[in-house]
């Protein structure tokens, strides 16, 4: 299991850094930066891996209470193939044991990316007895269908990952469902993209020519990481009054193999006029470095490339100057979230129907304390 409380000293220096996230989310925001602080200043003052055994201690005692080892969970993940779902899952999976549930009474299945693949398997859940669903929506569309399957059988459900729309989550609300989010508001980690190039001594202006010249490489479209990381990469550039052309869009779905293809393909068609690649996430990124590299392009000098999650190749990309920058994507605090967000709803306690989470701006500045971290 790794330590959450060593990443929030990162996590309120980034979140100081954290400019125009303009989201409905502002005050979580603002809530989850004085806590990270907080916490920063406690682990700054304690041995971090004392404090960090500390808390793991405190969160399995006051979990061991309600007794867990006899409590079921079921997980769905979308795609176990996904790459940022799949350090997700690991961490939950120890994460949980750490705090008491038995491996036997953890389950956790592969959507294989098809919503009745996962609906059956939520029903097959149901049916089966589980206490409580931490669930990752193959579509988000589906919530609402899932959401009322899954309380018409009183099971208390957390999802992650791939957030619902505001009318479902409103609807938690109104009808005082034991239903919550876990994630991270994917409006911060566009903005973090644009803002690396924005910082860049060019401005991402490789050409000169007084413009950035970009192509954009998006997650599945479906979801609403895609959509914001999308719209507000480039917005950010826009906001520090930089002049963009984009070039080319492309739905990449998350993958590596899909963008290394599409790059390849807009490459060939644009050539050196493309200055930065925004990709939605690392997995991209690094199927977008590899068609850079096979075109005989050097990031850093022919063309700046940009991904989100902090996958650990891609950090050391990072570090080598093969990638210009990501976003960490906080899978260990998501994680940690949800699953304590399941235990309040065993031991009878609500929890709040959206609880946030901060990206980290990852560079060659901080990238050494990312990997630290990441272990
Ligand atoms: C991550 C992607 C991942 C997607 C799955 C996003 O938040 O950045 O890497 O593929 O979630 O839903």
């Amino acid at each position: 299991m790794k330590k959450a409380l060593s990443l929030l000293t990162v996590s309120a220096m980034a979140v100081s850094m954290l400019a125009g996230c303009g989201s409905s989310n502002t005050a979580a925001t603002t809530a989850a930066t004085t806590a990270a602080a907080t916490e920063a200043a406690k682990t700054e003052t304690a041995a971090p891996a004392a404090a960090a055994t500390e808390a793991a201690t405190t969160a399995a005692a006051e979990a061991g209470s309600t007794d867990l080892a006899d409590k079921k969970v079921g997980v769905c993940i979308y795609q176990f193939s996904d790459n940022f779902m799949t350090l997700f899952r690991t961490e939950l999976q120890s994460y949980l044991e750490s705090l008491g549930f038995k491996p036997e009474n953890i389950s956790i299945v592969d959507g294989a990316n098809d919503q009745a693949t996962q609906t059956n398997q939520i029903q097959n859940f149901i049916t089966s007895g589980v206490d409580v669903l931490i669930i990752n929506p193959v579509n988000s569309s589906s919530a609402a269908t899932i959401t009322d399957m899954v309380t018409a059988a009183n099971i208390p459900l957390v999802y992650i990952n791939r957030e619902p729309d505001e009318q479902e989550e409103k609807r938690w609300a109104d009808e005082n469902m034991n239903v919550t989010y876990v994630g991270c508001d994917a409006r911060q980690s566009g903005t973090m993209q644009g803002e690396i190039v924005a910082d860049l001594e060019n401005k991402g202006d490789i050409n000169g020519d007084g413009k950035v010249s970009y192509i954009m490489i998006e997650g599945d479209p479906e979801n609403v990481d895609a959509q914001y990381r999308t719209e507000f990469s480039v917005k950010a550039l826009k906001d520090a009054g930089i002049e963009v052309e984009e070039l080319d869009d492309q739905v990449g779905n998350w993958d590596q193999a899909q963008a290394q293809s599409l790059v390849a393909n807009s490459l060939a068609q644009h050539g050196k006029d493309i200055e930065v690649v925004f990709c939605n996430n690392d997995a991209m990124a690094l199927g977008a470095l590899q068609a850079i590299e096979a075109a005989g392009e050097t990031v850093g000098t022919d063309v700046y490339l940009l991904g989100v999650d902090a996958l650990q190749e891609a950090c050391e990309n990072v570090k080598t100057g093969k990638q210009t920058g990501t976003v960490f994507n906080d899978h260990i605090s998501q994680s940690h979230s949800a699953a304590d967000a399941a235990v309040k709803y065993l031991k009878g306690e609500t929890n709040d129907h959206y609880i946030g989470c901060d990206y980290v701006k990852v560079t060659t500045a901080n990238v050494d304390d990312i990997l630290a971290s990441l272990g």
